[in-house]
């Protein structure tokens, strides 16, 4: 965990007094979100963003009462739990709104909740052109305390500047006007990992970090920012075995040895998240060497040339994810084999893997 608190302190360091809102969606991005939110809140997160309800639910249920965010909203027959559990939706619509006023009106109560704009990601959010009487009609609800606006951007990596500079314009001018008739909102928030790490300007009143609190950068042209990868994924070789040239290796028969050869088997597949599209591609580290993967990856094994490697054997341990005398093998350079990004790969990081944490 000390790479989340170092992670953690590089976001703190750019972001300075704004509360930090961490992203631990999809299960903390692969990495176990009960145990993270811990980690990041003992660092000084302000609060935690997920998903959906049932995340929400399971970081409640660890007994964890920091604020926590539910970016992607509510089914109209679950606003009842935002108010058992003290969750603070995201809204982008007047009826969503509604039904949480609703909801108060009969408790008697209130929720607090943030709404969502649509500065450009096309997904989400109210329309620009809409928001300003949106968020008004909203504010006037009964029982609702609107704490935030937010909006996010559609490039991960903020590729292209232009398209951030007029996302954060559209934002900016729906926070102006909702200014021009008194109306001032405690948190507007925008920034993704990209942002925090090179776009200070839409930095605003709060962060939401994800992907570089887990150690990896979307922005790769701003290197000098050092950020260490929190997880490290290993296997086991189950079996090593000496084959003569032409022996063909896995579903398919993709991949034929041109030579004698010792291949490996591992007891990891793409139900453990090491993907099909690493199947002769993937890399991994055994006894500190790189192996090359061949032929396809199966479901629960994956196959590895360790002719280069010396004295294989079956129970050594293999670094899908990780650095080993000085090679690394990261989900970044991972993703890159794989055609994805490092998102997908933490993501898929399968169930029974299991997280040890130290
Ligand atoms: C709404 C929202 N905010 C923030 C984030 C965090 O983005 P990143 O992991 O790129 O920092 C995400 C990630 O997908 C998101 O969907």
């Amino acid at each position: 965990m000390g790479a989340i608190r170092y992670n953690f302190e590089r976001v703190n360091s750019i972001a300075g007094d704004r509360p930090v809102l961490a992203v631990v969606k999809a299960d903390g991005y692969g990495h176990g979100a009960v145990q993270i939110s811990r980690t990041l809140l003992g660092a000084g997160a302000h609060g935690l963003a997920v998903a959906y309800l049932e995340e929400a639910l399971e970081i409640r249920e660890a007994g964890i009462s920091a604020p926590v965010i539910v970016l992607f909203g509510l089914p109209a027959d679950k606003v009842s739990y935002c108010f058992d559990y003290n969750l603070t939706p995201v809204v982008w619509s007047v009826e969503q709104a509604s039904a949480l006023s609703g909801e108060a009106t009969r408790r008697s109560s209130s929720i607090t909740l943030h709404i969502k704009i649509d500065t450009g990601m096309g997904r989400l959010g109210l329309h620009p052109g809409e928001a300003v009487e949106s968020i008004v009609r909203i504010i006037d609800m009964p029982g609702l305390a609107v704490e935030g606006i937010l909006s996010h951007f559609s490039d991960a990596d903020l590729a292209s500047a232009d398209v951030a500079d007029a996302q954060l314009e559209l934002f900016r001018s729906v926070d102006s006007k909702l200014q021009d008739r008194g109306i001032r909102i405690r948190f507007r928030h925008m920034a993704n990992s990209a942002a925090v790490i090179s776009f200070r300007a839409s930095l605003l009143d709060m962060v939401r970090p994800g992907l570089m609190l887990y150690g990896y950068n979307p922005v790769p042209e701003q290197s000098d920012l050092d950020l260490r990868p929190a997880m490290t994924v290993k296997s086991t070789v189950i079996s090593v075995k000496r084959v003569p040239t032409g022996t063909p290796v896995s579903y398919g028969r993709t991949f034929c040895t041109k030579r004698e050869s010792l291949i490996a088997t591992m007891a990891a597949g793409y139900a453990d998240g090491f993907s099909t599209a690493l199947s002769n591609r993937g890399r991994v580290i055994v006894r500190g060497k790189i192996a090359p993967v061949v032929g396809r990856v199966c479901m629960d094994l994956a196959m590895l040339d360790v002719t280069e490697v010396d004295g294989v054997s079956v129970g050594d341990k293999v670094t899908l994810i990780g650095e080993e005398a000085g090679h690394g093998c990261w989900a970044d350079a991972m993703a890159g084999l794989a055609g994805t990004i490092p998102y997908e790969i933490l993501t898929s990081i399968g169930k029974r893997v299991t997280r040890v944490y130290q």
